[in-house]
């Protein structure tokens, strides 16, 4: 069997070198395709020497550009690979450009797509992940739901036949470098951090950071926080706090660390030791979860609701009091965070990478891994 993994973001290649490696440890050689979404070495290559994924085989270098020209170049430069390639699945990861490029391209082909982490729904269509992840489910063959709950959210939109739910290739990327982690990792000496007596802060999300009123709000909140904080910072967030000009502002605030975007082991222990996680990421509210650290989610929703019902995530938008209220509480009322500290992850048991493999293979092997012409025969 001949896979294809399509990828480009940060948040791809940490979700789906578990699955890589699945496939690896069956003696299946994947070809990889990096997009290019994600060109700085602090948002790519960094992940890809830590996670080992340096055999790429083809580096497209999409780079950034509004939502059409990223994704048209994108799905223009990945047609041409698979035409060449022929893969028998193309394999995409989450919600973003990279993953709605790469989806339409294949199916097109009628090269069959199997979407890990699907089915998960913000129900904000003013969102462009919230788009990506709507028409890539609908391109998708075989779709890995990480919970019953996503499940749902297809089922409601009639996608019934070929939904596994497999649990989330967070859990086994969290899993997989953690400890590695722990014991690698110097950032807190770095950065001067006694463990659980700080917050780390991440922010980059369209809806936060394309509006001055937003991020000056976040910068409000982060003016306002009673301990010290970290933020490692996405490119996009600092280049609109410049074009913004709030960017000497935030950097004034005495008890805030700003530094570039981390690599993923000083990110896990970084985060495995905060006290409070803050942050409108995706990948980072659960692997909060999965770390039992309390998350304030700085959105005003979420598409992954079952850590909100877990209770180790709270939605506090970008609402400076509530916000504060719940830094606080979770700071002084031992209760209170051990409470959500202790919340149960919803995202399995980190074999979800395996089971990916096993369900692909078997379908290959029974001559069902391809584009059906509809999906109720
Ligand atoms: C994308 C995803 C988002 C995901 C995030 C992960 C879409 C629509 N959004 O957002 O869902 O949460 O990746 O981090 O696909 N930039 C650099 N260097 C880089 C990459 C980006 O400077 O290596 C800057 C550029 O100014 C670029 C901006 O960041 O215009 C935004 O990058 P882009 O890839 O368009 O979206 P993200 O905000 O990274
Ligand atoms: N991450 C990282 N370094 C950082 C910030 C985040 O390694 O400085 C990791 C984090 O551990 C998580 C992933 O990046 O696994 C989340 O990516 P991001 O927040 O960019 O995207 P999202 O999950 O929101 O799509």
């Amino acid at each position: 069997m001949k896979p294809a993994f399509v990828f480009g973001t940060r948040p791809e290649i940490i979700k789906l070198a578990p699955v890589i490696r699945a496939f690896e440890e069956r003696d299946v050689k994947p070809i990889l395709i990096h997009t290019g979404q994600h060109y700085d070495y602090e948002m790519s290559k960094i992940f890809l020497e830590e996670l080992e994924l340096d055999a790429i085989d083809y580096h497209l270098e999409v780079g950034s550009g509004t939502q059409a020209e990223q994704t048209g170049i994108a799905m223009i430069k990945i047609e041409k690979v698979l035409m060449k390639e022929r893969p028998d699945v193309t394999l995409v990861q989450g919600d973003t450009n990279t993953v709605l490029a790469g989806a339409l391209a294949s199916v097109k082909l009628k090269i069959p797509v199997a979407h890990v982490e699907a089915g998960l729904r913000s129900f904000d269509r003013t969102m462009p992940e919230e788009i990506n992840r709507i028409l890539a489910d609908h391109a998708s063959e075989v779709l890995f739901a990480p919970t019953n709950e996503a499940k749902k959210n297809l089922e409601n939109e009639g996608i019934r036949e070929g939904v596994y739910v497999v649990g989330n290739t967070i859990v086994d990327a969290v899993l997989q470098n953690a400890e590695i982690a722990e014991r690698k990792s110097k950032i807190l000496e770095k950065l001067g951090l006694k463990p659980k007596k700080y917050i780390v802060v991440t922010v980059h999300r369209a809806e936060n950071t394309d509006s001055k009123e937003n991020l000056e709000k976040l910068v409000e909140i982060l003016e306002a926080l009673p301990i010290k904080a970290i933020y490692p910072m996405h490119p996009r967030t600092k280049n609109r706090l410049k074009e913004f000009g709030l960017w000497e502002r935030i950097k004034k605030i005495g008890n805030l660390i700003i530094t570039p975007p981390l690599g993923y082991l000083d990110f896990l222990k970084l985060q495995k030791n905060a006290r409070i996680v803050m942050t409108d990421s995706g990948g980072v509210q659960e692997e909060s979860i999965i770390l039992n650290v309390p998350c304030l989610t700085l959105r005003y929703n979420t598409e992954r609701p079952e850590t909100i019902k877990a209770g180790g995530n709270i939605l506090v938008g970008l609402e400076k009091d509530r916000a504060l209220h719940y830094v606080n509480k979770l700071l002084n009322d031992e209760d209170f965070y051990k409470k959500m500290a202790s919340a149960e992850n919803p995202f399995g048991d980190g074999k979800a990478g395996e089971r990916i493999v096993r369900i692909l293979l078997e379908l290959y092997k029974n001559g069902k891994l391809r584009v059906r012409s509809s999906r109720f025969i």
